[in-house]
């Protein structure tokens, strides 16, 4: 069983059941009826926080695990969203697709990040918004989750290329209280853009 899967196999949920603080303070940027892309999904709680905003959404992941906990939850919350399970480093995002694109923890390498925004920025329809949510470079220093490994872990300077209308671009210091395994002063990266 793959580390996702495994993680999402434990009791309760692994980052809580609220939807991230960040997606959920910029929330009404999305419009109602949006088709919103949830990258790295894991068990539905930024879905539902989007579902009950009004917007239809879409969920990718890894773990199938994540998948039928995402169903089964906003299923029992009254709404229904889609989820497919694919790596998203062969996924084909689409050209102009979407209405939103949410990416919250998920830490793509540095060597193929820049090529894996602009695919997301394709993908997004004139007016549609990015918004993503990761650890920062410094965030081990604060031992409250997230990867390790520098080269998963992210600075301001990543989106310094974007060609989106740069909305809000943050590095923040914040207390995360998301589930088990987010939990604790943390050091994160925070980007809104529109296409
Ligand atoms: C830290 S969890 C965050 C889950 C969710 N976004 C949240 O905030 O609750 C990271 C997620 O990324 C997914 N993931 C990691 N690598 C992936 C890949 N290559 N393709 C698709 N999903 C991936 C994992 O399965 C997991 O659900």
């Amino acid at each position: 069983m793959q580390k996702w899967d495994e993680r999402f196999s434990e009791e309760g949920f692994a980052y809580g059941v609220e939807p991230n603080d960040f997606l959920r303070e910029k929330l009404e940027n999305f419009p109602v009826g949006a088709k919103v892309l949830c990258i790295a999904e894991g068990e539905g709680r930024n879905a539902l926080g989007l579902l009950k905003r009004g917007c239809e959404v879409h969920g990718v992941d890894l773990s199938s695990v994540g998948k039928e906990k995402a169903l089964a939850f906003t299923q029992e919350n009254g709404f229904k969203m889609t989820y497919e399970i694919a790596d998203l480093f062969e996924y084909d995002f689409g050209e102009e697709k979407w209405d939103g694109v949410v990416s919250i923890f998920f830490h793509c390498p540095t060597r193929t990040r820049m090529e894996f925004h602009q695919k997301l920025e394709r993908a997004l329809k004139p007016g549609g918004l990015y918004l993503f949510e990761a650890y920062a470079k410094d965030q081990p220093e604060f031992g409250t989750g997230g990867p390790k490994d520098e080269e998963l872990l992210y600075t301001t300077e990543d989106f310094k290329n974007s060609n989106l209308e740069q909305l809000h671009l943050e590095g923040v210091k914040r207390e995360i209280i998301e589930g088990k395994y987010h939990t604790g002063m943390s050091s994160v990266i925070q980007y809104l853009g529109k296409k």
